[in-house]
């Protein structure tokens, strides 16, 4: 396979930026060829139909799915397990965005699928792609990430009327439980969590506290009724303060002997297209994907369990996955 034929599945706030991305791609080092658009909705096709002649617009998988070699599934949540399970069963790949399902057990079973049939599943947790994280692992700075510490993570933004069919949790929060497995390379053992419903049916802020064998507390807070838009990271430990500020692309540090602090602005990565070429690599040159649906599994599995800590009140017990 010289060049990877897709079809995105979903053509809404996300899927457009998705399509973008496929023909980016398409001159790249990564080359993939947009194919075919899936979307639900009659009147957003007749408005594709327009605006890309050449592209095949249909509103069921099944239309395409022998012409394409891999989908990116862009649907709201809920779909995201029956739509991966159909691609999955068909032997093609799949870029499926975050959260990767909404129960585990159905993440689990979408693992065993793409692994039976040999093919690459993606899972879109983009927040993976700040340049930064790659600085702090690899740099001086990783010593703020071994041994014990306090950490806190806050996301948080204005309502936005967006992607309300699930809770914030597994809207925003799960990024930052991804980062924490992906930082610190560690199963956490225990989370505690309080929720409340502010403008939707589910959680709308949630705060919890992830705690790992090593010592480290994790403070996070996800919202999405907030007065501003918040996306930080601190951690403070015996190495110091380090601090990231993903909104404005900052990092501080504030090591144990030093007098001042470090400040580096780093470069704002285009993370969806960084997820492209680590799809398409994945797939042309039989590399792990960045992000592999085990990683997409972990992620839900600490969802359902902060999900239940605010809902019992209680301090959840994790099971070593
Ligand atoms: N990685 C990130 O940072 C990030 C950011 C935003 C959204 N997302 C994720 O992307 C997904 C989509 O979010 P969105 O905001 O674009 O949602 P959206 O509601 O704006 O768009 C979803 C589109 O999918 C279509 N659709 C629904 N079911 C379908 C099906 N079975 N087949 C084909 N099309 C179908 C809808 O008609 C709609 O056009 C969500 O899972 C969300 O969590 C991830």
């Amino acid at each position: 396979m010289e060049r990877v034929r897709v079809a995105v599945i979903g053509y809404g706030f996300l899927g457009k930026w998705h399509v973008e991305k496929v023909q980016k791609c398409s001159t790249a080092d990564a080359p993939s060829e947009l194919v075919a658009i899936v979307e639900v909705s009659a009147e957003m096709r007749d408005r594709l139909k327009v605006q890309f002649p050449r592209i095949k617009i249909v509103a069921e998988v099944k239309d395409i799915i022998d012409e394409v070699d891999a989908c990116i599934i862009v649907t709201p949540t809920s779909y995201h397990y029956p739509v991966a399970k159909e691609v999955l069963q068909k032997g093609k790949h799949v870029f499926c965005e975050k959260p990767m399902t909404t129960t585990y057990e159905e993440a689990q079973e979408l693992t065993k699928l793409a692994q039976q049939k040999g093919v690459v599943f993606h899972v879109g947790h983009s927040e993976r792609f700040h340049l930064v994280w790659e600085q702090i692992k690899k740099g001086p700075y990783s010593q703020a990430l071994r041994g014990p510490a306090w950490v806190r993570i806050d996301r948080a933004a204005p309502f936005k009327g967006r992607a309300t069919d699930v809770d914030v949790v597994r809207d925003l929060m799960i990024h930052d439980l991804d980062l924490l497995l992906y930082l610190f390379d560690e199963w956490p053992v225990t989370v505690e969590a309080i929720g409340y419903k502010i403008r939707t049916k589910s959680y709308d802020f949630v705060s919890s506290t992830v705690t790992f064998a090593s010592g480290k507390k994790c403070f996070l807070t996800a919202g999405r009724n907030h007065v501003e838009e918040v996306r930080k990271f601190d951690i403070q430990g015996p190495h110091g303060h380090l601090q990231v500020d993903m909104h404005n692309c900052r990092l501080k540090f504030f090591g144990a002997s030093h007098s001042v602090s470090d400040v580096l602005d780093y470069q704002k990565r285009d993370h969806l297209l960084e997820e492209h070429r680590s799809f398409y690599q994945a797939i042309l040159g039989h590399t792990p994907p960045t992000v592999s649906a085990v990683d997409g599994a972990r992620a839900v599995y600490l969802v359902d369990q902060v999900l239940k800590a605010v809902e019992t009140g209680q301090v959840v017990s994790l099971a070593k996955l």
